[in-house]
């Protein structure tokens, strides 16, 4: 079965060919962060507009790329949410259109599932069941995957996601939108001994995160200690050691309470090369195994979208022909296949 899936649940266009028995085909991808990056961060009105501009333009590449005609796609999966309702509408409403025109069965596909099932596209994919932590810039979860749509949410973010932390702290520090990438180059010439952020929730049971402390002690921080280049490297450096080592504590208390020893991780913050170093280390302690998808695939495209649509329309599952979206959307409402 051959799935178009298209992304535009944020500020990136993505559109990928998946086939069954054949694997991923093609992908292409639009970020808009050149277009955002002037006002700080994403204007939704901006990032639906570009969706319209980018979306056909990057399916006909794909399609090329892969050589094949759109008659011969079985399937269309696009991001039904969550994400900015009008960026989401541009993809809906271009997915279920494609579909409607071609006769094909069209489907909704939930952003986070996309993230969490990304590793399934490498040839050493995790198996079910298997722990995914979740961080981007709107999430931070610790979720129970036990197969494609049973999900169990173990942990979630009481405020700030991970990937919005290290963007408003960047911020902060002077670097450009979006920030994460920025502040992590930023950190790697921090001394780790000069500054220690509190490792927020910790110290009290449960897989639950709350990250915008961290924020404001790198806002007063910065205001106690100055604003030249080292001692904002010092800042971003205890930052991320601050953010790392949290995440990392509560993978393993999660590994350690489900007995699931395979770790996946997924979202843009998965990039950051502290944290894949650190679960290196930590899986190796508690003897579990830790799978990502490849550095492309962590942060929004649309592979991971028609991989998880593929998985949902081959066992039959279909929309009706609304375009219809989900802006708010649990992991947990989600039908198993
Ligand atoms: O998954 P993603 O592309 O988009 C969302 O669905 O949110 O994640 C983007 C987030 C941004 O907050 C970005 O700053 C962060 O991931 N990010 C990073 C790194 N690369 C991307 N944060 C820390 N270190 C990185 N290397
Ligand atoms: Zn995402």
């Amino acid at each position: 079965m051959l799935v178009l899936g298209i992304e535009t649940s944020c500020d990136e266009t993505g559109v990928a060919l998946f086939d069954t028995a054949r694997g991923l085909l093609a992908h292409a991808l639009h970020s808009q962060v050149g277009l955002h990056a002037e006002f700080g961060g994403v204007v939704p009105e901006l990032a639906s507009r570009d969706h319209v501009r980018k979306t056909l333009p990057l399916m006909r590449a794909v399609l090329q790329e892969a050589d094949v005609n759109s008659k011969e796609i079985n399937g269309v999966a696009y991001t039904s949410g969550p994400g900015l309702v009008g960026a989401l509408l541009v993809g809906a409403t271009i997915g279920r259109s494609l579909a409607w025109a071609w006769g094909v069965p069209a489907v909704g596909v939930h952003h986070m599932e996309g993230h969490l099932l990304a590793p399934m596209l490498e040839p050493s994919a995790p198996r079910f069941p298997f722990i995914a932590l979740l961080v981007s810039g709107g999430h931070s979860m610790l979720v129970q995957v036990d197969g494609v749509g049973r999900y169990r949410i173990l942990g979630d973010t009481l405020d700030d996601a991970a990937g919005e932390a290290f963007d408003k702290t960047a911020k902060l520090l002077g670097l450009a939108y979006p920030g994460g990438p920025a502040l992590a180059k930023l950190a790697g010439e921090g001394d780790p001994g000069r500054f220690r952020f509190p490792r927020p929730m910790t110290d009290r049971p449960g897989l639950d995160f709350s990250f915008s402390g961290l924020k404001t002690f790198a806002l007063t921080t910065c205001q106690a200690g100055g604003n030249d280049r080292q001692t904002r490297a010092d800042i971003a450096r205890a930052f991320e050691d601050a953010v790392v080592e949290t995440l990392l504590i509560k993978c393993r208390r999660a590994v350690q309470q489900t007995g699931i020893a395979t770790l996946v991780v997924a979202g843009g913050v998965g990039a950051n090369r502290a944290l894949r170093d650190g679960l290196r280390v930590m899986a190796a302690d508690v003897g579990a195994e830790v799978f990502y998808p490849r550095l492309e695939f962590c942060t929004d495209n649309g592979a991971m979208i028609a991989y998880a649509g593929a998985c949902r329309l081959a066992a039959g599952q279909q929309q009706g022909l609304e375009v219809a979206v989900n802006p708010r959307w649990s992991l947990e409402q989600l039908t198993p296949v």
